[in-house]
C-alpha cells in the first residue's frame, strides 16, 4: 500500500505526520501508534523520496537520526556517531541484506551474530583508565544528552573496570526497565492516581531523563551491553570476541542462549524463530533480533547507507496479538459520569498476562470498528499495559448478531444518559450515582487533591462496599475500629491511615476545591478560584461576573462552577467537611518555604521533563510566587518546557524573562 503516485503536498503531509509521531515518541515518550505502524509510515516516506528525491528537504525525519535534545541536560558530541539500523520483516528482506553484503565484499562464506533486539534506550558509555567517565543518549546520532549521573545508578553496570580493560573503552548498549519492575512501578502509579506508562521502553526513557538521579535510582533500570564504539585498535576481531570480552570485563551481556553465530539466513531465521516462540517468558521486552556481520574488519569496508550501516540489520517481530471472543460489552461509569464501554473477553494469554477486559473507549470507536458482542477479535499488546482491540474477524461473525448500542440509561443507577453538544462522551445525569460516587471518592483522596496516602482505590472501594463511606465527609468519621474490620489492615497501617486522614485536614484552599471534582476545574482553575474567593465561603459566593472577570476562566468553566455550588447537597457536604475539621487555607505564608519568588508571577508553557506541572507549580507557590495562565507585561518569568506554545512567542515579544527547566532548577 505504498502510494507512489503522490502529489508533493500529500508527501509533505506525510512528512508532517511522521514528525508528529517522532515528537510523541522521542520527546514526549508517549507514542500513539505501534512501532509497526510507524515503520510503515517511514517506509512510505522513504519510497516517495526515492521516486522524488527533488522533494526531500533537511526537514524530513528520514534525514535525521533519532531524538532531539532534552532541556536540562548538557549536550555532548559522540566520538563515534551512533547510527540506527535498517529494519527487515521477512526472509526476502534478509536474503537481500545477505546478498548485498556478499556482493560488496566479493565473498560468500560469511558469519553473522544473532542477538536480541532490546526494546529500550540506546546509550554510549565511556570508560577512561577503567573509570566510568561519561554516558550519553543517542540524541541526533552525533550529539547526545549527558546522562552520566543517571546511568551510574544502574546496579548491573560496572562503574570501575578491572585492570585488564583497555585504557579507553566506549561501550554501546541498551538501558531497559525489566517487565517486573515496570509492572510494580505502574501499579504504584495507578494507586496514586497518576498516569501509567504505556510500556517499559517509555518508562525507561522517562527515567533516564530525570534531573534528579536519586529518582532514577528508584526506577531500578537495567542494561545490556552489545558493542564497542572505541577501544584499542584491532583488539577485537569479531562480534563474538566483543561479546566474550565485554562479559569478562564484568558487563551484563546477552546470555549464550541469546547470542549465536550463524552462517546463513536460514540459521538466522531458525534462531530468531526459537526466541520469538519464548518471547513472552523473557524478563524484558524485545521487539526482534539484530543480525550483525561477525567479522569487524568488514564493517568499515561496507560503510553505511545514509544513517544505517550495511553490516547489520534489525529483524522485527510482529506485534504480539491474540484472538479471543467478546463475551459481553459492559459499561463503566466514571467520576464525571462518562460511560465507557468495556469488552469482557474470553480470557486469553497475551504478552505475559491473561487478558479478560479491554476498553473500547466510546460508542464511536465501537461503530468505527463495528464491534459486536459474540465477535472474535484480534487483540494487540505491543508491550503496552492496555490491550487494544485491533479488528474484528468477520469470517467468525454470527450472522444474527446486531450492532452494539450505548444504553440510554445508566447501568448503575438507571438515570437517563445524555450527550453534550460537540462531545463524543455519553454521561449519566445523576450526580449521586453510585459508580460516579466511588470514582469521586477515589479522586477526592488522590495525591494532588486531599492526598490521603494509604487510601488506595481498592481500600476506598472496600469502604464503600462495607457501607462505611458514602460521601467525602464519611472519611473523616472513620474510627480505627471501622478500619480494623478491613482485610490487610494491622495496627501500624491503621495508625498510618488515621494520621494521613488527620494531616489532610490542613489542606490548601486550591487543593480542596480541586478535590471536590467540579467538572472542568483542574488544579490551575482551582488556584484561580482560591485566589479570587480567598475562603471557601468566598468561592461559593462568586457570581457569574466575578468568575468571568478571572483571567483564564471562560463561560464553560464559570457555568460548571455556578452549577456545582447551586446544588444544595454539595453545599451541605462542604459544611459537613468543615465541621469535621477540614481547614482549607489560603494563607500563603503558611505554605511558603522561602521568599525566593515572593510577588513574582510565573507562566508555564510546554512539557517539562523532570518535573510534573503540578510539582513546578507547587515549587513556585511554596516560594511565594504566583502562577498565571497568560503572558502579559506583568509576568516576571515564563518557564518553558519542550514544545512550548504561543506563550513562548509572546514572552519573547514582551521581553519577559524566559527560564528553561534547567535554569529554573538552578534558581531553586
Ligand atoms: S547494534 C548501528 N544491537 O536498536 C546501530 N542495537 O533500531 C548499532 N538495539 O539504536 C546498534 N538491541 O537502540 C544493536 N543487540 C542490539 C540491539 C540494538 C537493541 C537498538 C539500539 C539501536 C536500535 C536500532
Amino acid at each position: 500500500m505504498v502510494l507512489v503516485s503522490m502529489t508533493k503536498d500529500e508527501y509533505l503531509q506525510l512528512v508532517e505526520e511522521l514528525k508528529k509521531h517522532d515528537e510523541l515518541y522521542f520527546e514526549k515518550h508517549s507514542p500513539q501508534i505501534s512501532d509497526f505502524e510507524y515503520d510503515q509510515l517511514v517506509k512510505q516516506v522513504e519510497k516517495i523520496e526515492s521516486t522524488h528525491p527533488e522533494w526531500i528537504t533537511g526537514a524530513s525525519p528520514t534525514q535525521q537520526v533519532g531524538e532531539r535534545p532534552t532541556k536540562g541536560f548538557k549536550q555532548t558530541e559522540h566520538k563515534v556517531p551512533m547510527l540506527s539500523l535498517a529494519n527487515s520483516y521477512n526472509e526476502a528482506d534478509l536474503k537481500d541484506f545477505e546478498k548485498r553484503i556478499q556482493k560488496l565484499l566479493g565473498r560468500d562464506n560469511l558469519l553473522f551474530s544473532a542477538e536480541l533486539k532490546m526494546d529500550g534506550i540506546a546509550v554510549s558509555i565511556r570508560y577512561e583508565k577503567g573509570e566510568l567517565v561519561r554516558a550519553l543518549t543517542r540524541g541526533n546520532g552525533f550529539k547526545g544528552d549527558d546522562i552520566t549521573a543517571n546511568v551510574k545508578t544502574i546496579c548491573d553496570l560496572p562503574k570501575k573496570l578491572p585492570s585488564t580493560a583497555p585504557e579507553i573503552l566506549e561501550v554501546r548498549g541498551e538501558v531497559y526497565m525489566p517487565k517486573k519492575v515496570f509492572q510494580k512501578l505502574n501499579k504504584k502509579k495507578e494507586e496514586a492516581g497518576e498516569d501509567v506508562w504505556a510500556n517499559p521502553r517509555n518508562a525507561a526513557a522517562g527515567s533516564l531523563k530525570l534531573l534528579d538521579s536519586n529518582q532514577t535510582k528508584e526506577r531500578e533500570l537495567s542494561i545490556v551491553v552489545y558493542g564497542i564504539a572505541e577501544s584499542a585498535p584491532d583488539r577485537y576481531k569479531t562480534q563474538e570476541i566483543v561479546h566474550k570480552s565485554l562479559k569478562k570485563l564484568g558487563f551484563p551481556v546477552f546470555s549464550n542462549k541469546h547470542f549465536s553465530i550463524c552462517s546463513n539466513v536460514q540459521d538466522l531465521l531458525e534462531c530468531s524463530h526459537n526466541i520469538e516462540l519464548n518471547r513472552e517468558e523473557l524478563p524484558f521486552e524485545i521487539d526482534g533480533m539484530v543480525f550483525k556481520l561477525n567479522e569487524l574488519s568488514y564493517w568499515d569496508e561496507l560503510g553505511a547507507a545514509g544513517k544505517k550501516p550495511r553490516y547489520a540489520i534489525a529483524y522485527k517481530f510482529a506485534p504480539l496479538q491474540a484472538k479471543t471472543v467478546i463475551e459481553d460489552i459492559v459499561v463503566q461509569v466514571g467520576r464525571t459520569g462518562v460511560l465507557t464501554p468495556v469488552a469482557e473477553l474470553k480470557p486469553v494469554f497475551l504478552a505475559g498476562s491473561t487478558i479478560s477486559r479491554a476498553t473500547l473507549h466510546n460508542e464511536h470507536e465501537i461503530q468505527r470498528k463495528d464491534i459486536r458482542i459474540g465477535d472474535t477479535v484480534v487483540l494487540e499488546k505491543g508491550g503496552d499495559v492496555i490491550p487494544k482491540v485491533v479488528e474484528v474477524d468477520h469470517s467468525k461473525r454470527d450472522p444474527f448478531s446486531t450492532p452494539w448500542l450505548m444504553p440510554d440509561h445508566c447501568p448503575i443507577c438507571e438515570s437517563l444518559v445524555y450527550r453534550k453538544e460537540g462531545e463524543v462522551a455519553v454521561r449519566c445525569k445523576n450526580s449521586s450515582c453510585q459508580a460516579q460516587n466511588l470514582r469521586k471518592l477515589i479522586f477526592f483522596v488522590s495525591k494532588d487533591a486531599m492526598n490521603i496516602d494509604s487510601l488506595g482505590d481498592k481500600v476506598v472501594a472496600k469502604l464503600v462496599e462495607e457501607g462505611l463511606v458514602g460521601r467525602f465527609s464519611d472519611i473523616y468519621k472513620l474510627s480505627p475500629n471501622d478500619i480494623k474490620e478491613l482485610e490487610g489492615f494491622q495496627e501500624k497501617s491503621i495508625s498510618n491511615l488515621m494520621e494521613s486522614i488527620k494531616q489532610s485536614k490542613n489542606v490548601t484552599l486550591d487543593r480542596f476545591i480541586f478535590a471536590l471534582g467540579i467538572p472542568f476545574v483542574g488544579i490551575q482553575t482551582a488556584e484561580l478560584l482560591a485566589e479570587k474567593g480567598e475562603t471557601i465561603e468566598g468561592v461559593i459566593s462568586l457570581k457569574e461576573e466575578d468568575l468571568l472577570s478571572i483571567d483564564g476562566i471562560g463561560e464553560k468553566v464559570a457555568d460548571s462552577v455556578l452549577d456545582y455550588f447551586k446544588n444544595i447537597d454539595h453545599l451541605k457536604e462542604i459544611e459537613e467537611l468543615l465541621k469535621y475539621g477540614i481547614k482549607p487555607s489560603n494563607d500563603k505564608t503558611k505554605q511558603v518555604k522561602d521568599h525566593l519568588f515572593l510577588g513574582k508571577t510565573f507562566v508555564l508553557t510546554g512539557t517539562l521533563d523532570g518535573l510534573s506541572r503540578n510539582d513546578a507549580r507547587a515549587l513556585i507557590k511554596e516560594r511565594g510566587g504566583k502562577i498565571s495562565s497568560s503572558v502579559s507585561k506583568k509576568t516576571d518569568y515564563v518557564l518553558v518546557g519542550d514544545d512550548p506554545g504561543s506563550k513562548y512567542d509572546k514572552a519573547k515579544d514582551l521581553k519577559v524573562k524566559i527560564l528553561s527547566e534547567a535554569e529554573f532548577k538552578g534558581l531553586l
